[in-house]
């Protein structure tokens, strides 16, 4: 499955969760139980469908997912953002090909 957030477009690996896809491409996503109590990591759904194999006691609005348990149907999009602390908010200035010249 494709998935499209504000800042960038990944492919979610089978043995992932939304969750960990989002962790892994370097999003930044609130999580507290990982497993559909809390609500914490709720997200805001443009397009794309998700179901839920066990059904999440937290509450879900009509376009919100909880990533740390749903299951992409389809590829998704979504309101979600990278983290501050990425390389492509934060480059490294002491990288070698921002100095070289041709
Ligand atoms: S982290 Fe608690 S519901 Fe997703």
């Amino acid at each position: 499955m494709l998935i499209t957030t504000c800042d960038k477009t990944f492919t979610l690996q089978a043995d992932e969760t939304l969750l960990e896809g989002l962790e892994r491409t370097g999003h930044e996503v609130e999580y507290q139980c990982r497993s559909g109590y809390c609500g914490s990591c709720r997200l805001k759904l443009i397009s794309g469908q998700v179901n839920y194999p066990v059904k999440p006691l937290a509450y879900i609005g009509k376009d919100e997912i909880l990533p740390c348990c749903c299951h992409p149907l389809t590829d998704l999009k979504i309101v979600c953002h990278l983290r501050k602390d990425t390389p492509e908010h934060n480059p490294d200035l002491f990288a070698k090909d921002l100095f070289e010249t041709k």
